[in-house]
């Protein structure tokens, strides 16, 4: 039995994955070294109710010096950084002491804005290719693992900060104690740490199982995260819905007591306790719901295979190596995969070993049915790709179920 990262109780399982790859380790297609895998299982803590996988993998396995993600990839993410920087500029970076820090900052999507106001930033992420683009937008770098030794260090050489904030990266970290011992160090007293993550209200309600996998840690909500921040010394004050990535939450943490917590918070907690989100039963229903979606999706693709169709995979996603590994989905199934990451063309999906190939080759010629991996940017990619459709393809989506439109 496992224990909780948080408050060592134990760790119930409550969905099997399987065995399943680095969902960002795309290979050379002739790589016939021996592929890295470990048990991909997600269980609920007994007593806290963090949800949390059994297995870690290692931090240096997964972030690597060319870690192939990027932020600014997708249109709608750029413009949901941007207003993010400008909330901070607006409401939080006032005055010349002024210091905002964001772990996991990527390409510097999100700072790049801070950085064009004059703010003083720093931007702290542990894989040096990203750094080097987010150097190049006027961004102030380092390269490190955020945890208790890299914040003293930070808050000795810079001063403290008055945000630090994390964009799909909180979820990345099971050592969230030393997490919260560098906040301790590197905040000013009323100081805030926020940070958004995929909703486990959202992946329970949409099956989004895909957002299950290595780097993913965690699965939070408000009841887990407002116990976790009070087990470290903190407080959950804010909570914000947000539509990107499939359904995400944006927490804002304070040192315990410094600023009361608003009605939001109590109002996502009530949500999650009328709708049960935590009890064993709907975390099995949601294990059900998951095998009920991988038995349909395997079964319309063998289908289209019998009758002759052509299924292009559509994003190479870190989610799509769960689906495909936990499906049995190949090349066998899915022709290719397209996507617009230079660092993943060339390359075979981890697991599945399916190719990856530029978005101009999903046009040459466009199959009959692309299957939608990056599903939470299903509006934009839609919107560019409107000609797929005009042409008599079709979009084989599989959340919240399998459909075809
Ligand atoms: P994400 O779901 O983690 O943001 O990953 C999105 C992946 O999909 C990333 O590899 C880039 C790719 N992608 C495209 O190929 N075309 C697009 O239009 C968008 C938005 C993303």
């Amino acid at each position: 039995m496992a224990s909780c990262r948080i408050c060592s109780a134990d760790v119930q399982p409550f969905l099997d994955l399987g065995r399943q790859p680095l969902s960002d380790a795309f290979r050379l297609p002739d790589d016939t070294s021996p592929e890295f895998t470990f048990d991909l299982v997600v269980g609920s803590c007994d007593s806290c109710r963090m949800v949390q996988l059994l297995h870690e993998v290692p931090r240096e396995r997964m972030f690597r010096a060319d870690y192939p993600f990027s932020t600014s990839t997708s249109a709608r993410m750029s413009a949901h950084f941007r207003a993010t920087a400008d909330q901070f500029l607006r409401e939080t970076l006032h005055g010349g002491d002024a210091f905002i820090i964001e772990v996991g900052c990527n390409d510097g999507t999100m700072l790049e804005s801070i950085a064009a106001a004059g703010v003083r930033h720093l931007g702290v992420d542990p894989s040096s290719d990203v750094l080097a683009a987010a150097r190049s937008r006027g961004v102030q770098t380092e390269a490190a693992f955020f945890e208790a030794s890299t914040a003293k260090d930070i808050a000795a050489e810079h001063g403290l900060a008055d945000v630090v904030y994390a964009a799909n990266t909180i979820c990345h970290i099971p050592y969230l104690d030393s997490v919260f011992e560098g906040l301790d160090h590197l905040l000013k007293p009323d100081g805030v740490f926020v940070f958004e993550d995929p909703y486990l209200g959202d992946v329970v309600a949409k099956t989004s199982f895909d957002q299950i996998y290595d780097e993913h840690f965690f699965l939070f909500s408000a009841r887990s995260v407002q116990t976790a921040a009070s087990v470290f010394g903190f407080e959950l004050v804010d909570v914000e819905r947000l539509g990107v990535h499939g359904g995400e939450v944006r927490y804002t943490v304070a040192r315990s007591g410094a600023r009361p917590p608003s009605v939001a918070v109590a109002d996502l907690v009530a949500e999650e306790a009328a709708r049960d989100l935590h009890a064993p039963a709907t975390l099995d229903a949601f294990a059900a719901a998951v095998a009920a979606n991988r038995d349909a999706l395997v079964g319309l693709l063998r289908l289209l295979k019998q009758e002759g169709r052509t299924v292009v995979g559509y994003g190479a996603t870190a989610k799509s190596a769960t689906v495909t590994n936990y499906c049995g989905i190949d090349r066998d199934l899915v022709t290719f995969v397209c996507d617009t990451t230079p660092e993943k063309q060339g390359r075979v999906t981890p697991g599945a070993h399916i190719p990856v190939r530029p978005p101009e080759a999903f046009a040459d010629p466009y199959p009959d049915y692309a299957l939608l991996f990056a599903w939470n940017h299903a509006d934009e990619i839609m919107a560019k790709e409107s000609r797929f459709r005009d042409a008599g393809g079709r979009w084989i989506r599989y959340v919240p179920i399998v459909h075809v439109d």
